[in-house]
């Protein structure tokens, strides 16, 4: 591995760095000459209709850039990965997520073992159990019917069936009420139990270690406000019916004194990023039943197998992650924009922040030699048109680059009265101008032909050439929302094999976890901490007075 060359040195880098010298041509003389480019830089997986036309590439660029994946054989470790091996190197884990939505007969093999029967084994466990609390069979301790569920996680334990849940809120069962508790503040667990009834109450925690401390904490919290809270159930024996857990590490479970039956299982070749459609997944079940969340499952696997199969010049992930490393390592973009033209999809950025950023915000290569060249971006977006109305402007007229990915669908989900449905033209006008102003721009000259005095001219000119994706779907379905997924996830694993990272250990989270263990002795006993640095040490004495007045 240390043999290979840098990957700056590498001649297709550098062939690269000289395409971006010469410049790309405006937006504007690009679809001028080329309007073709509106139907030619459209990539179509699944249902999803991915439009590139307006990124600042030509077909020059899209080969130079094809040939920088294929020097740094991206597709030779996806096939790794897809063949279980253990590219999660500083972990020495396979990384086999694609395995969770495998067809019960496919073979995948993880140290000669196939996994896929211990897959579909547990997602036949989930089924059943997910029926029984929707039909009101698992009932509470004292037989009163399950109403609400309460998944307890963090991280990728929260984040992925938060954000689907939201995502499919209209597939839901509506009679039943979802909750999702992930930070160590008390506050949030206040706010998700206060109006409930513990009879009625069931807890998940979810937690792939099962040693997560926001998660075991609030977990205790829970347990105690279930015993011994307002219409606590007082009876130890209760917690068999009010507590299932989601894990790799039925010891810890256990002695949680969580009953091994309740646990739902899941593997260490299962990133915590990449993990909502394993048993993590199972509030997610419950709210939409087994049947959907297959539907689910068939949805990232339709994109997986076009990652696998497809040719590289149509094959939708190595071609956005391609763009993001163009705009990222030849264009000095910082960022890159996720906004979503569904509100369903309000939790869909935070999700994706985890995913890519856990991912990619590294700093060495796989063989721990430093990196000498920009890796994964800040990721970030809110649902539009909210976001119009806030930072679009830094967007529009700002001195960043901010490329950014516009998801919209053709049809708003069929439970909307037909006055609020014939709201989304308005909101999908929205989307579609935005993409067209972005890459338009307005010229001075046409600010100038409206009449605008000239002292404000340059104000109201807007220089275009920002750089879109737009990903279209008829609907947003739960095969829709695997298929999104699951194209992003092969997106961030592209750009990762670019680097030569490791995309799938998270070592920069360990740090602030063990100083904050440290510092609690100072903040809850003004215990003498060794080793404090004199700014914390102040801060914790300012703490300790303020919290006693
Ligand atoms: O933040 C680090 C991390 O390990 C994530 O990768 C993971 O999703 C999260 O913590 C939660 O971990 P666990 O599921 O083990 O509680």
């Amino acid at each position: 591995m240390s043999d290979s060359p840098l990957l700056t040195r590498r001649p297709e880098w550098t062939a690269l760095e000289d395409h971006r010298a010469e410049g790309t041509p405006h937006l504007r003389e690009l679809f001028a000459k080329d309007p073709g480019r509106a139907e030619r830089y459209v990539v179509r997986v699944g249902d999803l209709r991915i439009d590139y036309s307006k990124h600042l590439i030509t077909d020059e660029t899209l080969a130079l850039l094809q040939e920088l994946a294929a020097a740094t054989d991206v597709f030779g470790l996806r096939d790794a990965m897809f063949r279980g091996e253990r590219i999660n190197l500083t972990e020495d884990r396979a990384v086999l997520h694609t395995a969770l939505r495998a067809p019960a007969n496919a073979v995948v093999e993880v140290d000669g073992e196939n996994v896929v029967p211990r897959v579909h084994a547990v997602l036949d466990k989930m089924s059943d159990f997910a029926n029984r609390v929707r039909s009101g069979e698992w009932t509470g301790h004292t037989g009163k019917r399950i109403k609400n569920v309460v998944n307890i996680g963090i991280g990728g334990s929260d984040l992925g069936p938060a954000m689907a849940y939201e995502a499919l809120r209209a597939f839901t069962a509506r009679e039943l009420t979802f909750r999702f508790v992930s930070n160590v503040d008390g506050a949030d667990l206040h706010e998700a139990t206060r109006d409930l009834d513990p009879a009625e109450t069931l807890f998940i925690v979810a937690s792939k270690t099962f040693t997560t401390i926001e998660t075991i904490t609030n977990a205790t919290s829970a347990r105690s406000w279930l015993l011994d809270g307002p219409g606590g159930l007082h009876d130890d024996k209760a917690v068999a019916k009010h507590f299932v857990a989601l894990s790799t590490n039925a010891e810890k479970v256990t002695d949680f004194g969580i009953d091994p039956d309740n646990m739902f299982e899941f593997w260490d070749w299962v990133g915590g990023r990449y993990s909502y459609d394993s048993a993590i997944g199972l509030s997610l079940m419950i709210a939409i039943g087994p049947d959907r969340f297959r539907e689910m499952l068939d949805g990232f696997r339709i994109v997986d197998e076009h990652f696998r199969n497809a040719p590289a010049e149509a094959n939708a992930p190595l071609l956005l992650g391609l763009l993001g490393i163009w705009y990222g390592n030849f264009h000095d973009a910082q960022s890159h924009a996720v906004l979503p033209y569904s509100h369903y999809l309000s939790k869909f950025t935070a999700y994706l922040q985890q995913l890519d950023m856990e991912s990619n915000g590294k700093s060495v290569q796989r063989d721990g030699r430093p990196v000498e060249w920009q890796t994964g971006p800040v990721v970030w977006g809110t649902p539009g048109t909210n976001g119009q109305h806030a930072y679009y402007q830094l967007i529009h007229q700002g001195t960043k680059l901010i490329p950014a990915d516009f998801i919209g669908f053709a049809r708003p989900v069929d439970e909307l009265s037909d006055e609020l449905k014939a709201q989304h033209d308005l909101l999908m006008a929205n989307l579609f101008a935005q993409g067209q102003a972005l890459a338009f721009g307005k010229t001075a000259e046409e600010v100038r032909a409206e009449g605008v005095p000239e002292e404000q001219v340059a104000h109201r000119t807007f220089q275009g050439n920002h750089p879109t994706t737009t990903i279209l779907a008829k609907e947003l379905t739960p095969s829709v929302l695997g298929q999104l997924i699951a194209l992003y996830e092969h997106k961030v694993f592209v750009q990762g094999a670019v680097w030569n990272i490791d995309s799938f250990d998270q070592w920069g989270v360990e740090l602030g976890k063990v100083l904050a263990k440290r510092v609690e002795p100072a903040l809850t006993e003004g215990a003498d901490v060794p080793g404090l640095d004199s700014s914390t040490t102040a801060l914790v004495a300012a703490y300790r007075e303020l919290k006693e007045v």
